[in-house]
């Protein structure tokens, strides 16, 4: 059985593997697929689900084949992001007017009263960060939603996925508006947070959760894929021994236990559609952290490469 760590000041009990439903929402993959999975997920032990008005269907299947099964999960999604990331066709915006109708939406297509976490989406603009913040709060006072969130990564972490944050840096944000939960990229081969995010989200007494923590599995590639959000990790994959560092395990098992092994991680969002793929990642979370040793080994790796 996972273990239910409590999600910072949220006092949610949740899976250390939640599942991240950007995938779900595919049109290219059968609806029959897509349920079988997402049923999967609650049955192995996974209480949390992560999704978004732009992950195509998402949360239309969510709401559609969960129905029945809503007193088992903790569902987050978010705002400010609309229209469909898994075709590339999406557009930003954190106006009041947006994310009050956004929220509507997703209410309706989950199919719940009450959204249990409701996260931005990545950071908004600085010209709307205060609008945006006072309508995120106010749906939380209004009892409209039950706890609120922000996905998004430091500067370092956000320039490698190649999504600079200019001028607005999340642990400033952090410390200035106190959301109930983060989101962020940590894996292995993007270990930036731990230094520029981590520690002061824990001090803050928020709920963590990682995105991206098999980042993405890049190494399975054969060549570089297109774009930074990809290709430089790929990179890295490439320049890191990835296969030294993981010695007699599979090198998915390290990756995904190296993140868990940090003491600030609450949940890892795995995003994947295959059924043996999430019993995988269930009995890797299962198996517990890492020993010091290799987490050491992992981290001390990363901080030579590319410390900071
Ligand atoms: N801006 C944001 O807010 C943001 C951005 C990115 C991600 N997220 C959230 O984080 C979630 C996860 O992120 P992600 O999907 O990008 O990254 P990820 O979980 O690091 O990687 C997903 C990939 O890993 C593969 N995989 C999973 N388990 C595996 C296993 N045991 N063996 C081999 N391959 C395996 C999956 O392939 P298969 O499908 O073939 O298993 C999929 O291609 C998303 O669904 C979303 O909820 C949020």
């Amino acid at each position: 059985m996972m273990e239910r760590p409590t999600l910072g000041r949220t006092g949610l009990k949740v899976s250390r593997i939640g599942l991240g439903a950007a995938q779900h929402g595919r049109s290219d993959i059968p609806d029959a697929h897509v349920e079988k999975v997402l049923n999967l997920a609650l049955d192995l032990g996974i209480n949390f689900i992560d999704t978004a008005p732009s992950y195509g269907r998402s949360e239309e299947r969510i709401g559609r084949f969960l129905s029945r099964r809503k007193d088992e999960f903790t569902i987050a999604t978010k705002c400010g992001c609309y229209g469909d990331l898994t075709e590339g066709e999406y557009c930003i915006d954190y106006s009041r007017k947006a994310i009050l109708e956004g929220l509507e939406e997703s209410r309706r297509r989950l199919k719940v009263e009450l959204i249990d976490i409701l996260q931005f989406h990545g950071l908004p603009p600085p010209e709307l960060l205060e609008e945006a913040f006072e309508v995120l709060f106010e749906v939380k006072e209004k009892g409209l939603v039950r706890f609120v969130g922000i996905s998004a990564d430091g500067p370092k972490a956000a320039a490698f996925a190649g999504k600079p944050t200019g001028k607005l840096d999340a642990a400033e944000i952090a410390r200035r508006w106190h959301v109930d939960t983060w989101q962020f990229t940590y894996n292995i081969i993007s270990q930036e947070a731990a230094e520029e995010l981590i520690p002061v989200l824990k001090e803050e007494g928020m709920g963590t959760i990682v995105k991206r923590p098999l980042s993405n599995v890049v190494w399975r590639f054969e060549g570089r894929p297109e774009g930074d959000f990809l290709g430089r990790p790929w990179e890295r994959a490439r320049e890191m021994p990835l296969e030294e560092i993981a010695g007699d395990m599979p090198l998915t098992e390290f990756a995904l236990r190296f993140v868990l092994s940090h003491p600030g991680v609450d949940v890892a969002l795995v995003g994947t559609i295959r059924e043996e793929h999430l019993r995988e990642d269930v009995g890797y979370a299962e198996k517990g952290p890492l020993s010091e040793e290799e987490v050491r080994r992992a981290r001390d790796t990363f901080l030579g490469m590319f410390g900071t």
